[in-house]
């Protein structure tokens, strides 16, 4: 028997980001590193030949969504007393995440660090670089993120996984975690080993794009990593889960989160006993590379 104790708005669904979690929505960029490592305007050059242009970043939730992956984007000027600029359309920027408030005369490049902080560099100096790419399409190659990462031609790679398969939510959580160990000499299920979980949705932009990809699910619900244990609602992933309203479910049966398709964006609770599809999410970590 199904039971739905609770339905949370939208509203509620905060724009808060708490841990290092990256966005689920893939992002059209291509990441380049090792032996594609290059000055500036070489990467320009590469990047408007082979996609569309170097990255621009446009928004803080843009920029979280890059944490992890460092190297040359599109922001320029063209001496100590012009205005910061995109490459991709010579616009200037509103949206920067500088270092440090004062950038060195003779550095007209911008470098982004694994902590989403930018810094202007030397342009002559070669480093790994990220295009944008307006129509990039999904390759899919079967290579471990880690090689991916190390040494890829474009990184697109999608982040947000819908299990097409009716399992409980227990089920569901050992599906996702057996997917691909982070150690690949030790199993995916040893501790804290799993490059995969149930899906934890922070942003706005997170539910939306899960919401999309829930229209082709077989079910009418879905299993997201939420789950009321020891009194609290937690993900499973670890975050904090920021819906208040959440707590008043009752707390007698462990229920899991869901989705409900073709409903107008809720979140819905549910017996953790009933199977349905679930969406896995790849655990964001950090990337290695220069
Ligand atoms: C990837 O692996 C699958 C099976 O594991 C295989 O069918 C497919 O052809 C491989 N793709 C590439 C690009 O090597
Ligand atoms: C999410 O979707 C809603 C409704 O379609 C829209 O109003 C909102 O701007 C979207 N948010 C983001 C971050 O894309
Ligand atoms: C999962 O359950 C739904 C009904 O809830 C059913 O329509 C669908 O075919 C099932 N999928 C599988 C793979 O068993």
């Amino acid at each position: 028997m199904r039971k739905i104790c609770i339905v949370v708005p939208l509203l509620l669904l905060l724009p808060l980001v708490c841990g290092q979690v990256a966005g689920l929505r893939p992002a059209n960029y291509a990441f380049y590193t090792g032996r594609h490592m290059r000055p500036w305007q070489a990467a320009q050059s590469f990047c408007r030949e082979y996609h569309t242009d170097l990255l621009t970043i446009k928004s803080e939730e843009e920029n979280q969504n890059l944490a992890g992956t460092k190297g040359w984007i599109g922001l320029y000027r063209q001496n100590s007393a012009g205005p910061w600029k995109w490459s991709r359309g010579d616009e200037i920027a509103t949206f920067t995440s500088w270092v440090s408030n004062e950038q060195d005369s003779n550095k007209n490049c911008v470098f982004k660090n694994k902590n989403k902080e930018w810094e202007a560099m030397n342009c002559n100096e070669k480093h790994s670089f990220l295009c944008y790419d307006e129509t990039l399409v999904l390759v899919k190659e079967n290579k471990t993120w880690e090689e991916a990462l190390n040494d890829c031609t474009v990184c697109y790679d999608e982040t947000l996984i819908l299990v097409k398969e009716n399992k409980t939510w227990e089920e569901a959580l050992n599906h996702c975690r057996s997917l691909e160990a982070v150690d690949p000499s030790k199993p995916a299920t040893a501790y804290q080993n799993h490059r995969y979980d149930l899906v934890t949705l922070v942003t706005q932009d997170d539910y939306n794009y899960t919401l999309e990809k829930a229209k082709e699910a077989t079910s009418d619900q879905i299993w997201t990593g939420m789950r009321y244990l020891a009194g609290q609602w937690v993900w499973v992933g670890g975050e904090r889960v920021e819906y208040t309203s959440i707590q008043r479910c009752p707390a007698e049966t462990s229920c899991g989160v869901l989705l409900v398709k073709n409903s107008n964006a809720l979140f819905q609770i549910s017996d953790c006993e009933q199977r349905i599809n679930f969406f896995c999410y790849r655990k964001f970590t950090t990337s290695s590379g220069n």
